[in-house]
């Protein structure tokens, strides 16, 4: 059986920190798709940690973490975080597997990653610029190299070929480039990836589900960022929603169970690209400050608004969510009201449908106001702890998605999640 969690908005929704908390229910973490675009934050004791490309399970022992062929590796960065990892005791030999079909970044994607950013100008993506985009089109473009080329004889000569290929597109570009340093890098990273377990990892997890073990795949990014179903094309180059554990680990949809969607109880997004309820004022500065809203890979400020249902409510189909789970609630207490966007103003029309390209010229969101609560959710242990009128907020959330909540977060902490009863 296999359950998945994944981000429902534009990503950082606090997954890493959901999983952390859910992890010791599972006998196996697996990402399934993104790279080092993502940045997992969660807390062992004090510690902040952030995972880009190890799952967030890593912390918990007896449990194994799998890296799935959808994901895309900078054996560079995977480097660093693996030994800053394993220089806080975790043996990542021992519980961490790598599929032979995961395809590698480059230095090259990464030069091109910038270059295709530079030649967008004003239109940018607002990539992290890790290389995520060209390496998956050298997937699709059936040229990319995979995690299993390592080990093979003519993994030199083929490294050259696609590196050439590279250059003389970055040169049509007018970026003429020297990777000798990061060349250097790259292979000493790939020497480094070679110790650790790389694995036909869709005949293994098949194998743990046959033996009854729980899998929990772990989304990157957010449903808004998917590749098909995002704010086109100001996306990553991956499907990061529930269908993409299927490809992005080689297993049957009929071996999917709960899927667990998490949503923050405001919203950010980073990066360009359509952000209907943005609040480009003070009450935006505010939400930025209180969540302290900064990117946990580039550090970039996060954009801030209120709660989008209607795009909320669209993930949610997409998806198939079974459990919501809101995050970040506690951020809210500094808020003086707190709105929530049940429906766009569309050429004259309300509408609950997300359109398939936002003209925000023509769009303006639609409000329900609810007055702040006279109690800190920071101090909230139960549900029967919860303030009348954030409770009036979560039914708001649950009549628009029709998904029940199964949990809110309320801090950074792991034991800092409120269950829902009854839901
Ligand atoms: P992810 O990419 O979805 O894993 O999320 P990030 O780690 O990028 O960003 C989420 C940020 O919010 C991190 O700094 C978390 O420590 C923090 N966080 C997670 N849940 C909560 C919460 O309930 N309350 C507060 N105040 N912070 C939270
Ligand atoms: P986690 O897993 C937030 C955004 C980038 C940019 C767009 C494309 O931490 O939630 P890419 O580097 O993929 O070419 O960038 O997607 N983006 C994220 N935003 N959280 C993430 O991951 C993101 N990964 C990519 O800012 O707008
Ligand atoms: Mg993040």
């Amino acid at each position: 059986m296999v359950d998945v969690l994944l981000g429902l908005q534009w990503g950082d929704e606090g997954k890493g920190k959901i999983v952390d908390f859910l992890a010791n229910q599972y006998d196996i973490i697996a990402r399934f798709q993104g790279g080092p675009n993502a940045g997992h934050t969660l807390y062992l004791k004090d510690k902040k940690i952030v995972l880009h490309t190890i799952p967030s399970g890593v912390f918990h022992e007896k449990l194994l973490n799998v890296i799935g062929n959808g994901v895309v590796i900078d054996p560079v960065s995977f480097k660093v975080e693996c030994e800053e990892i394993e220089s806080l005791g975790v043996n990542l030999q021992a519980c961490m597997l790598i599929s032979e079909r995961a395809h590698l970044i480059l230095p090259t994607h990464k030069a091109l990653d910038k270059a295709s950013e530079l030649a967008k100008g004003m239109n940018k993506i607002g990539s992290t610029l890790k290389g995520i985009g060209p390496t998956y089109m050298d997937k699709t473009g059936r040229n990319g190299l995979r995690v299993g080329d390592i080990l093979k004889n003519d993994f030199l000569e083929r490294y050259q070929i696609l590196k050439e290929k590279h250059l003389t597109i970055l040169k049509q570009m007018n970026m003429d480039l020297q990777v000798d340093v990061e060349e250097t890098e790259f292979f000493a990273a790939i020497a480094a990836l070679k110790k650790y377990q790389i694995i036909a990892a869709e005949y293994w997890l098949n194998e743990q589900i046959a033996a009854g073990k729980k899998i929990l795949a772990e989304g990157a990014q957010g449903t808004m960022l998917d590749i098909d179903f995002g704010t086109y094309p100001f996306v990553t180059s991956s499907n990061t929603v529930t269908a993409g554990l299927c490809v992005g680990l080689g297993i049957a949809p009929k071996h999917v169970g709960k899927v667990y969607g998490i949503s923050k109880a405001y919203c950010t997004r980073v990066g360009s690209g359509p952000f209907p309820t943005e609040l480009d004022n003070e009450i935006g500065e505010k939400l930025r400050k209180l969540g302290f809203e900064f990117g946990a890979t580039t550090g970039r400020p996060r954009r801030c608004g209120w709660i989008d249902l209607v795009a909320l409510k669209y993930a949610c189909m997409i998806n198939g969510v079974t459990d919501l789970i809101i995050t970040k609630a506690d951020v809210l207490d500094g808020m003086d009201s707190v709105s929530v966007c049940t429906s766009y103003q569309m050429y004259g029309q309300s509408t609950k449908q997300f359109p398939y390209d936002i003209n925000e010229a023509n769009l303006s969101p639609e409000y329900t106001q609810i007055p702040i609560w006279d109690k800190a959710l920071s101090d909230c242990k139960t549900q029967s702890d919860l303030p009348e009128n954030f409770i009036k907020l979560l039914e708001i959330i649950q009549q628009e998605t029709s998904v029940p909540i199964a949990f809110v977060s309320n801090g950074v902490g792991r034991e800092q999640l409120i269950l829902l009863q009854g839901n």
